[in-house]
């Protein structure tokens, strides 16, 4: 079972894992502004698919769901996702990011005891961020699996609840979770207010590049690809109970990433005139978190993952993406406007 599997990693995830292995999958997805299944109509005419139009905080639907389809495996995607959009409204990051964990989590502990049988398999796999862990300054250690959650936005403090809800119904309920606690991540299909395709799609329009700030804060970048792999290694071989960092050895400030992506984006475009001079530096995001980075060996050395894709490449290939896919993005920038959802701003 994928909850948000309409979202970015979800959408990718389906592919992944129908290329990957033979199981079926039932697909939980709220539909909401950052949720499309457009572009994953030959996933959703998979006779090995089912699609559920459902939010994961519906206590009924979780649970008719589970006991119907009683999967081995959830990993638990669906939330609310964009910091900027915590700051000028949490109640939809509380609602789906706490209340949901916990409806989807409380459902699986009724589902397991009616079906006990099937506890012996099973794995609830919340997907997770480095940013619960707070800020990190230049000369720090990256966090590990045992750092503690020091969050800072109304995102990463809800994403932290929802860990700490899972660990709970973990420890007191025998519910056999693990935590896979990831870095930033690009690919295509992520929604256009996101910095990578945000940067491009204002190259595109030859626009202002909005940069938080002095452009100095630092992210790891890892591929969806890799991240995919790394929640399937978890799925076959995590352990019960364990937290596992997923990162990549790609430390960028925004300002590198954003340089980067210009001059694959000239390239790509054939211009002559750098889109460096697009990039504009705004306010700060209030209480914008300096740096982010994990050590990622956990994964490594138990379940036998690594980061394959070159992150030039794997950039490059990003914005080729969403090149030949404007009738994939366009539409769902029309959609968010009709929606009057905010304004694009930066991840
Ligand atoms: N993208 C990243 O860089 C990144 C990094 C670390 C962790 N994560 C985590 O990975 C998960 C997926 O991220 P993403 O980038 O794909 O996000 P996304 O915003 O692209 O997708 C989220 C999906 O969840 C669905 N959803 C939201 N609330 C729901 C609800 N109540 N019930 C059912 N569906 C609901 C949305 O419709 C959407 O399809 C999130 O939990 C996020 O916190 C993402």
């Amino acid at each position: 079972m994928i909850t948000g599997g309409a979202g970015f990693i979800g959408g990718n995830l389906l592919n992944f894992l129908l290329r990957k292995a033979s199981m079926k999958l039932v697909v939980i997805d709220k539909l909401t502004y950052a949720g499309s299944l457009r572009g994953l109509e030959p996933v959703m005419a998979n006779p090995r698919v089912t699609f559920l139009h459902a939010d994961v905080a519906d206590q009924a639907a979780m649970q008719d769901c589970l006991l119907k389809h009683r999967p081995e495996v959830v990993i638990h995607l669906a939330a609310e996702s964009h910091v900027d959009r915590s700051i000028e409204d949490c109640a939809p990051f509380l609602h789906s990011n706490i209340i949901g964990s916990a409806v989807l989590l409380e459902q699986c502990r009724i589902a397991l005891q009616r079906h006990p049988s099937l506890l012996a398999s099973f794995r609830f796999i919340q997907v997770s961020t480095d940013e619960v862990h707070g800020s990190l300054q230049a000369a720090d250690p990256p966090w590990n699996e045992q750092s503690p959650c020091l969050p800072r936005s109304p995102y990463s403090a809800s994403k932290a609840a929802a860990d700490h809800l899972v660990m709970a119904w973990h420890h007191t309920h025998g519910i056999p979770a693990m935590i896979a606690r990831c870095c930033n991540i690009y690919g295509p299909r992520q929604f256009p207010e996101k910095l990578i395709p945000l940067c491009l799609l204002k190259i595109l329009h030859s626009e202002p590049i909005p940069l938080y700030g002095r452009g100095d804060n630092i992210r790891q970048w890892l591929h969806v690809d890799d991240l995919c792999d790394g929640l399937y290694q978890i799925a076959m071989k995590g352990s019960r109970g364990a937290i596992y960092p997923i990162s990549s050895a790609v430390s960028l400030s925004n300002l590198e990433l954003v340089r980067q992506l210009c001059r694959h984006a000239d390239e790509l475009l054939d211009r002559r005139e750098s889109s460096e001079a697009l990039i504009t530096t705004v306010a700060d995001r209030p209480g914008h978190d300096f740096r982010y980075a994990m050590d990622s060996s956990r994964i490594q050395r138990e379940c036998g993952w690594r980061a394959g894709r070159d992150f030039g490449q794997g950039l490059r290939e990003t914005l080729s993406w969403y090149l030949e896919h404007r009738d994939w993005w366009q539409p769902v920038v029309n959609e968010a406007l009709r929606r009057r959802a905010a304004p694009p701003t930066p991840h």
